[in-house]
């Protein structure tokens, strides 16, 4: 709200959101003493036709929406802003109201009529009440606020407050940008960077009211809140393909630079290393008896590649739980366990959960996150922060490789800190990650091979990836990235497994990718991993093999072989996890399908 067209604003702020998936999208404007409001099942353009088609009057205040469905199919009807019966307030949501059903049973007990599927529609209609029962906006939201359960980030406007947008939030984010006589609201500061780099960061169960000169923050029973305001510093050409043709290119492009920034500061040429962050006294660190990872997706997969380094490297045992499941297994956890979440968002309510329930036990939470200032690291007792910059496409890529650094530096710290049996061993180790950026660099220069081969592969209905040891998540990663770009049947496996059931897949033809340890690392394995390319090469399986430069040993059983720079093993997944993201990109695009968005995709879920 200002004094600019609102619609350009609230557009150009969906616009830079979009990388977070959504499937509809709508916007709301306060005009003419009215308000008047689009939406549109599937992407902006489809929003923006309609504006053409229909355009809306001009107004300086307006809100707008990009929904992922939870409630509700991706529908116009469905789509944000909800407005009340009266068509006098409008209301967006992100998050879920659990207790939505009662709510509409009360209200069309009271004669309103609610038009949509959503859990959203019903805020539309209480804000209403509240506010024709003589409460101010902001008051009207606050009583609402506190009738509802679950997660939700809202923001509201009324045709009879034509300089003012209120806001609420609960566990999903939204932050505030102050401009000069004109404010803005967003899940995310990319959507108002173009307008001012000046923000304010809400708190749990906060209701903000914006208004042309100045903003106030109050929680949910009404007491005035403190407000911690900061400069935003990235930039926005951060956020820009930089001529490349998607985002994920771009990101995968960028991940030598990620990773270097990750390490930067933070490993000296003696093999020594600064991570002043794990404000954790070396004391209490020493007391740890076990670790337990908690992650979703990509991130989960980075925490499994962490178990087999931090188990080495420190001696401690290491769980590592989907976030979604933990808390409800009744973990074992007490102040001598360390919890570390994984998060590129920070604001993935499974792992937030997750880590509420840890800390709940009394675990120490050690974060991992790629966002400053998000949930899950203002949560933790510390943070490690990536510096993989922002990252935009869906799916997750040069968050991964910093993500695997942040937690081989963890677990190098944690046995630093509580004494190796081979302090020279783990000394070699953090030297040997200096060179990872120059050898991610070389994987990169080497992949029109493997482009060439997703193009032909394009027709496959199936694809399976086979790995061993640090190799086998990263086995389950390419098979993940593979599923979301390429909409493939694409599954991972222990290759040792195989034989106990999924070998019955394998048919003539059938590609199948093997990523092999390396022949001096992990000698054992190595010759296992050889015996399986020919178990399933004698079935008929097309391999496809990613081994270590100079392993002359798998040359005769692979039909396209990816040579990868040699790294010590555990740090293997740093450079053979690239061809693979570089493979499911290529193969989707070979698809036609747009790498950046996947459908039914969000990159950010802050639903449960
Ligand atoms: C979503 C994304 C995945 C991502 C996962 C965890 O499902 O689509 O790409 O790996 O969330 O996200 P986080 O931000 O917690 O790393």
């Amino acid at each position: 709200m200002g004094s600019q067209s609102a619609l350009d604003v609230v557009l150009s702020g969906l616009r830079r959101l979009e990388y977070r998936g959504y499937d509809s999208a709508g916007v709301a404007l306060l005009a003419d003493g009215g308000l008047a409001a689009a939406r549109r099942a599937g992407k902006l353009v489809n929003l923006e036709k309609a504006l053409l088609e229909r355009p809306l009057p001009t107004g300086c205040t307006g809100i707008g929406h990009t929904r992922w469905a939870t409630h509700g199919a991706p529908t116009d009807t469905n789509a944000h802003p909800h407005l009340d019966n009266t068509g006098r307030v409008a209301v967006v949501h992100n998050g879920i109201i659990e207790n939505f059903a009662a709510l509409r049973t009360e209200l069309a007990a009271r004669g309103h009529t609610l038009g949509s599927e959503t859990d959203t529609e019903v805020v539309a209609h209480l804000l209403a009440e509240e506010y024709a029962a003589g409460a101010d906006l902001g008051e009207a939201l606050r009583r609402v606020c506190r009738r509802l359960e679950g997660a939700f980030t809202l923001v509201a406007v009324h045709a009879d407050e034509p300089d003012l947008v209120v806001g609420a939030r609960r566990n999903s984010p939204l932050v505030v940008g102050v401009g000069e006589g004109e404010a803005f609201l967003a899940s995310d500061v990319s959507a108002f960077i173009d307008h001012t780099r000046s923000a304010i960061e809400l708190g749990q169960d906060q209701v903000v009211e914006l208004r042309r000169d100045g903003v106030t923050v109050t929680g949910f029973d009404g007491r005035p809140a403190e407000v911690r305001s900061y400069h935003v510093d990235w930039d926005a050409s951060a956020a820009e393909k930089g001529g490349y043709p998607s985002f994920m290119l771009k990101e995968i492009a960028e991940q030598p630079r990620a990773v270097a920034d990750t390490l930067l500061g933070r490993i000296g040429p003696e093999g020594t290393l600064t991570l002043d962050e794990i404000r954790i006294p070396a004391r209490e660190l020493r007391e740890i008896d076990k670790v337990v990872i908690v992650a979703c997706g990509t991130a989960f997969h980075s925490g499994l590649i962490a178990k087999y380094a931090i188990e080495h490297w420190t001696r401690l045992p290491c769980e590592v739980e989907l976030a979604s499941e933990f808390r409800y297994r009744d973990p074992i956890l007490d102040a001598r366990s360390l919890t570390v979440a994984i998060s590129q968002s920070g604001e993935t309510m499974d792992t937030l959960m997750a880590l509420r329930h840890a800390r709940e036990q009394g675990s120490r939470v050690l974060a991992i996150c790629n966002t400053n200032g998000s949930t899950i690291p203002r949560e933790s007792d510390a943070v490690l922060y990536t510096h993989a910059g922002p990252e935009i496409a869906v799916a997750s890529t040069k968050a991964f490789l910093t993500q695997l650094v942040a937690c081989y530096l963890v677990a190098l710290y944690l046995a630093q800190a509580r004494g190796n049996k081979d302090p020279e061993g783990i000394r070699s180790v953090i030297r040997d990650l200096a060179g990872v950026p120059g050898a991610i660099e070389r994987v990169l220069a080497g992949m029109e091979p493997v482009r060439e081969l997703a193009r032909s592969l394009a027709d496959q209905d199936t694809v399976l990836f086979l790995g061993r040891h640090v190799g086998y998540p990263v086995a389950l990663e390419g098979a993940l990235k593979l599923k979301e770009l390429a909409y493939m049947h694409a599954e991972g496996f222990a290759a040792g497994e195989l034989k106990h059931g999924p070998i019955a897949l394998v048919d003539r033809g059938l590609p199948v990718v093997v990523v092999v340890p390396s022949p001096q690392g992990e000698p054992l394995l190595h010759g296992k991993i050889v015996s399986n390319i020919q178990e399933i090469r004698a079935r008929g399986a097309r391999t496809v093999v990613i081994a270590q430069e100079g392993d002359t040993e798998v040359v005769p059983y692979a039909d396209h072989l990816i040579s990868v720079p040699a790294t010590p093993a555990l740090l293997q997944p740093l450079v053979t996890t690239v061809p693979l993201q570089v493979f499911a990109c290529a193969l989707a695009t070979a698809r036609g399908n747009e790498v950046d968005q996947p459908r039914n995709l969000a990159k950010s879920v802050t639903v449960e």
